[in-house]
């Protein structure tokens, strides 16, 4: 059984609005109780901490009535304190060399292959493993007056997804590495690699989108409309 770490303490400034992405409702739900659905979809998930604002008072709580513990807590200015702070919230019974999937609150369309799939092959690497995807544009590396400096070679890029799968406690001093060194890590991976580790990447479905505009959200509607169909 694993327990998830969802950090959804970020104010989603990149989507203008009153209401942080997170809190955006789609067929009736906020983004984040369609993320904890997806997650707990997988009966090897047993819990989640869900990381939450300093002073958030939206959170209405939520179950998906099988028992399943959410437990809320604080998280930080950065997602690497957020998810910090929810590995510091986890029960005791998880030890520190269990798997902990970590999961954007902004990823609602997450699919239960990917999440089995993850589960399955990162359990059975040493380090843990990602969720990614091949990229599919040309990417250019850009000069200080806005040129083209070069082309990067695609065939080895991978966009980073959540989940992530790391063990408790390595990933917490990962983390805390970075953030002693002033490194802002924007995905658990990072934080790993730069402790010298390799984490698998595990191909997960373009879909799974971090809403981050409204064009995202709208893309979003249309998945799980057709997903009812
Ligand atoms: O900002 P970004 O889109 O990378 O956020 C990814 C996830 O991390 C979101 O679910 C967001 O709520 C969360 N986050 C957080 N604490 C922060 C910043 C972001 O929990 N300080």
């Amino acid at each position: 059984m694993t327990w998830v770490v969802v950090p959804a303490a970020g104010r989603g400034t990149r989507f203008g609005g009153e209401v942080p992405k997170q809190y955006l409702e789609v067929a009736g739900e906020p983004l984040i109780a369609h993320s904890l659905r997806a997650l707990f979809a997988h009966p090897g998930v047993e819990g989640a901490v869900l990381v939450l604002a300093d002073g958030d008072s939206r959170w209405p709580g939520w179950s998906d009535g099988s028992g399943r513990p959410v437990i809320a807590c604080t998280g930080g200015d950065t997602r690497a304190e957020s998810v910090l702070a929810g590995l510091a919230a986890l029960p005791d019974s998880v030890r520190a060399d269990a798997f902990v999937l970590v999961h954007d609150a902004a990823r609602p369309n997450l699919r239960p292959a990917d999440l089995a799939a993850l589960l399955e092959r990162g359990r059975e690497d040493p380090v843990g493993a990602i969720l990614a995807s091949p990229v599919r544009d040309t990417l250019k590396r850009a000069g200080d007056d806005g040129g083209i400096d070069r082309t990067e070679p695609r065939d080895r890029l991978w966009r980073a997804l959540t989940p992530q799968l790391f063990r408790r406690l390595q990933l917490g001093r990962a983390l805390e590495s970075a953030a002693a060194d002033g490194v802002e890590v924007t995905d658990e991976a990072m934080a790993m690699e730069r402790q010298g580790a390799r984490p698998l990447l595990v191909e997960g479905a373009a879909d799974n989108i971090k809403v981050t505009t409204p064009a995202d959200l709208a893309y979003f509607e249309f998945l799980l409309a057709r997903r009812a169909a």
